[in-house]
């Protein structure tokens, strides 16, 4: 079977989906001595207003903290608290807001740094706030893994390689050919442990899904099958899904500080195995408009051109080469406290958001998934397909699996 490369690329943050050959192993610093989770920790947090850092703004201040944010100020918000913004722009290495604080002796116990995807946003960081921070947390992706082949891998899995100079990669040359995301968060793990070494720790999130995900790669589910009629719906629902709420991604960050936790972890959930049948059910159980759920085999919708992840989001095939796709192992994060909210939770807070939107970005497309216009096709086809009649073959067409 073969995934269309393009339509888990245009996705970007899990672009590295498919293969892009991998060398070496990960490299996990060592783990690092325990914080004081009672200590009020002075916590610098790198963005803090795209979609986990302000979980973690809301959550840090909640439990006493205090918050310095770094960012361009282009999305401007409402705290529960005081929060200091400092403002920058990294794609200049204009840190001078953070350089004059440094000067003046400042120290901040934790920096987490959300939004780094190219290693050069690492080094010049580094160099005001190396020795000015107790730990440098860096939120990589599971994309950095070299293949997503093996079931079960765990955080020593082979990381992506990258062909070239990855310091010379600037935001707008990856946003320009996502296939460099994969080998470029790699290279951007590489350069925080150059920098910070047994400081540093690694969150590596599955799809970040929740309300504030303004991909709606997760939002197509709730919002489709609460629209009702016949859904496409991908594989035999055998299929594995993960996913993390943001809400449990920030707050998970947070205690990890508290904690003074080192190293490398994948980041995602539900703890129980689930899959997409689950997953969708578990969606259509929060809705009332009665959704038919068509259950669609991956072969023909391949041949149908309808792409997993693009046009079916979340959904990975769990067999060849992305069988390890949904299924890594969290089980470190898991030991370390990560928590998760229900399925239920999830969906409706996504919808809540959703509905808060402005008119014009609620009637517009969802951007992702497939278009119903589309969707119809695809059903219309499978309803329709050829089956071998009674007399050649002397047996029944199988029926749809609709549940
Ligand atoms: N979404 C997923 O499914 C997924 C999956 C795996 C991993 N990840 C990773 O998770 C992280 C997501 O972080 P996030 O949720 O906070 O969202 P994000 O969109 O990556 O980060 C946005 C934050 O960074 C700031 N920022 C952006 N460009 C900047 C610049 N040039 N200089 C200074 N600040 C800048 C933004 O504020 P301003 O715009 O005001 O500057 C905002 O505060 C990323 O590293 C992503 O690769 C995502």
């Amino acid at each position: 079977m073969s995934i269309d490369r393009r339509d888990v690329l245009k996705f970007g943050a899990l672009a590295a989906a498919v293969g892009l050959a991998g060398a070496g192993r990960a490299q996990s610093p060592s783990q690092g001595a325990t914080r004081d989770a009672t200590r009020k920790l002075s916590i610098l947090i790198l963005g803090g207003t795209g979609l986990t850092g302000p979980h973690q703004v809301a959550y840090a201040l909640s439990r006493g903290h205090k918050v310095t944010i770094f960012n361009r100020g282009r999305r401007q918000r409402e705290w529960p608290g005081t929060v200091e913004q400092l403002l920058g722009d990294r794609n200049v290495n204009d840190y001078r807001s953070l350089a004059a604080e440094v000067a003046k002796g400042r120290r901040w116990d934790i920096c987490i740094d959300n939004p780094s995807s190219v290693p050069h946003w690492i080094r010049d960081a580094a160099a005001v706030l190396k020795g000015h921070v107790g730990g440098y947390m860096m939120v990589s992706s599971l994309s950095a893994y070299a293949d997503n082949a093996t079931p079960g891998d765990d955080e020593n899995a082979a990381l992506a390689s990258f062909a070239g100079d990855p310091l010379q990669e600037t935001m707008a040359s990856l946003r320009a050919d996502m296939s460099k995301f994969s080998g470029l968060k790699a290279a951007t793990e590489a350069e925080t442990l150059k920098h910070f070494g047994a400081l540093a720790t690694i969150i590596r999130p599955g799809l970040i899904v929740g309300p504030g995900d303004e991909t709606d790669r997760f939002t197509y589910w709730p919002m489709r099958l609460a629209k009702g009629g016949d859904v496409l719906c991908p594989g035999d629902g055998r299929d594995p899904v993960r996913y993390i709420d943001s809400r449990d991604l920030g707050e998970w960050m947070i205690r990890l500080a508290e904690a003074g936790k080192t190293g490398a972890f994948n980041a995602f959930g539900p703890d129980e195995a689930l899959d997409m049948a689950g997953l969708l059910y578990g969606i259509r159980a929060s809705t009332t408009a009665g959704a038919r759920l068509h259950w669609v085999p991956t072969d023909f919708l391949m041949a149908q051109n309808v792409s997993p992840w693009g046009d079916m989001p979340v959904w990975m095939p769990g067999q060849g080469e992305m069988a390890g796709f949904h299924t890594r192992s969290n089980a470190k994060a898991v030991a370390a406290q990560l928590t998760f909210r229900s399925l239920a939770d999830t969906v409706g807070a996504t919808r809540a958001w959703f509905a808060a939107q402005p008119e014009e970005r609620r009637n517009a497309p969802l951007r992702a998934g497939i278009k119903p216009e589309r969707e119809a096709e695809v059903l219309a086809a499978w309803k329709a397909r050829a089956v071998p009649g009674p007399a050649e073959s002397g047996k029944k067409a199988p029926a749809t699996p609709t549940r």
